[in-house]
């Protein structure tokens, strides 16, 4: 904590005095370097002031799949929107707190004139850093928990999960399974939030749960094991630490017949049975579109953070062989398929 009230400090400082370093990194490069921020308190002339150009950091939580795709979908439609106009630098925290916390440094010194956040820790840490530069934030799934609702100068888009349609879809694909059981990091807010509305359901639904809480990707196999023979199905909301080891948990699953409902595409595709879920570069492309409003010298506080609510169910037919799931002619035609 009292690190971070102090880079904290550190990046106000940086802010009313003495403008910034580039910090050596280059635009489009896609690399953690935690000790590039050492020159964040440099005096320089803030490099948009320099080149005339509008400069754009996009911290990145860590290097997975439906993170990539937003950015990806992110620089495309920013480059098509004013590619003339705009630098990005892109990094990646490698899901560590203390890279979030120099990189986001790192941009206020630079006096970038926009930050994006992909992901929640990477969005909180973002507004932390500053209430002056714009900040903008993808694949948040609940904004609203995550406290980045109110602040002036941030807005986004959230990947809100339809948990209810998920227990429907579980209710069509697997109607025996009446006990669940839920894996997630307490310290991830985007998790808690979902498991509070799938407990919920499930309590208004005759539904049983168990919980195996983790606090890092290192204890998804133990976690995952300690369900075996209690529960009859899994599920895992959009949280990071599963995420990055979704494949741990899928094996273990998939090898005891237990189908896993998740809340990513991508996890989908690492093993997972099925999801009601978006796709990520649509949430990527909208974000693009905000940010050209920003940089066009909108507030964020004129722009209301945006729900991404086009859902599609979202199957893998190679689990559903592998844990004997019959999937209907007509499921498989309105889903979109993922996996091996
Ligand atoms: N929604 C997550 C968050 O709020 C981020 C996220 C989106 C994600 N898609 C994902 C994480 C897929 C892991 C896998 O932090």
């Amino acid at each position: 904590m009292k690190k971070f009230v102090s880079l904290l400090l550190c990046a106000l400082l940086c802010l009313s005095g003495c403008a910034a370093g580039n910090g050596g990194a280059s635009p489009e490069s896609v690399v953690a370097d935690p000790n590039s921020s050492e020159n964040a308190g440099a005096s320089q002339e803030a490099p948009s002031a320099e080149d005339g150009l509008l400069h754009v950091g996009i911290i990145q939580l860590t290097d997975h799949p439906s993170l990539n795709t937003i950015r990806e979908a992110f620089v495309a439609q920013l480059n098509a929107q004013m590619g003339e106009k705009v630098v990005i630098e892109t990094d990646d925290a490698q899901n560590d707190m203390s890279n979030i916390n120099s990189i986001c440094q790192k941009y206020v010194g630079d006096g970038k004139d926009l930050i994006v956040a992909i992901a929640t820790p990477a969005a909180q840490a973002a507004a932390a850093a500053t209430s002056e530069i714009p900040v903008l934030y993808s694949a948040v799934s609940d904004p609203q928990a995550a406290n980045l609702v109110g602040l002036p100068n941030v807005t986004g888009t959230s990947d809100a999960i339809p948990v209810e349609s998920i227990f429907h879809l579980a209710a069509e694909l697997t109607p025996d399974a009446k006990t669940f059981g839920l894996i997630y990091n307490t310290s991830e807010i985007n998790s808690v939030s979902v498991i509070e509305g799938a407990k919920a359901y499930m309590q208004e639904n005759g539904l049983q749960f168990v919980e195996a809480t983790i606090t890092n990707s290192s204890e998804l196999q133990q976690s995952a094991s300690s369900l075996v023979g209690k529960v009859d199905a899994i599920f895992t909301p959009i949280d990071n630490t599963v995420a990055t080891a979704m494949p741990v948990l899928a094996g273990i699953a998939n090898m005891n017949q237990l189908p896993v409902y998740v809340g990513a595409d991508s996890m989908v595709a690492d093993g997972g049975l099925a999801t009601v879920g978006i796709d990520y570069s649509l949430l990527g492309t909208r974000t693009a579109e905000m940010a050209a409003e920003i940089l066009g010298g909108k507030s964020p506080s004129e722009i209301p953070f945006e729900v991404l609510d086009d859902y599609s169910t979202i199957l893998n037919p190679q689990t559903a062989k592998e844990i004997g799931i019959e999937l209907s002619e007509e499921i498989l035609a309105s889903a979109v398929q993922l996996g091996a």
